[in-house]
């Protein structure tokens, strides 16, 4: 059985490092991307504080988005490339990081809940395939720092 440890979260990057091991050794000698997805979503749920969702989509066409394993409320299932936080960051090919998703045009809310949000790319030696996707109740949860460390973990 794998139980995840408890980290310190004073320190973000020493955070992210951890948990990036953590996750290493939960996906190991395992290829199912459904499973590796949903455990993914749980660990960072459970471990990453202050969030309301956490979850993955996936692109289905090249013009849109569709709902993968996820953690929180249920979530609307499709996106389109460039509508929302997620098809924004598909549209750009970029990570987002939103302080403040009142402030951003066109955001998709699952959870009325949510407050600031953010995304990160899957990719692989085509390109993006999907996002990431975190969300929390906190205005200004995120910074450059858990984007990084997000991103190492998009990367696993
Ligand atoms: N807020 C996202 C939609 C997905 S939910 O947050 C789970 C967006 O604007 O793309």
């Amino acid at each position: 059985m794998f139980a995840a440890n408890a980290i310190d979260t004073g320190n973000k990057p020493a955070f992210y490092k951890e948990l990036a091991t953590q996750l290493k050794a939960l996906l190991e000698g395992e290829g199912d991307s459904i499973a590796n997805a949903a455990n993914t979503a749980a660990l960072i749920y459970q471990m990453v504080p202050d969030l309301n969702w956490a979850g993955f989509y996936f692109l289905a066409s090249e013009d849109e988005l569709v709902l993968g394993p996820f953690q929180g409320k249920p979530a609307c299932v499709r996106i389109a490339v460039g509508k929302g936080v997620c098809g924004k960051a598909i549209e750009l090919d970029m990570s987002m990081l939103v302080k403040d998703v009142h402030e951003f045009p066109g955001h998709i809310a699952c959870d009325s809940a949510s407050r600031s949000e953010l995304v990160v790319l899957l990719r692989d030696a085509d390109g993006a395939f999907g996002v990431l996707d975190l969300d929390s109740p906190l205005p200004g949860r995120f910074d450059k720092e858990d984007q990084a460390g997000i991103e190492k973990l998009a990367a696993i």
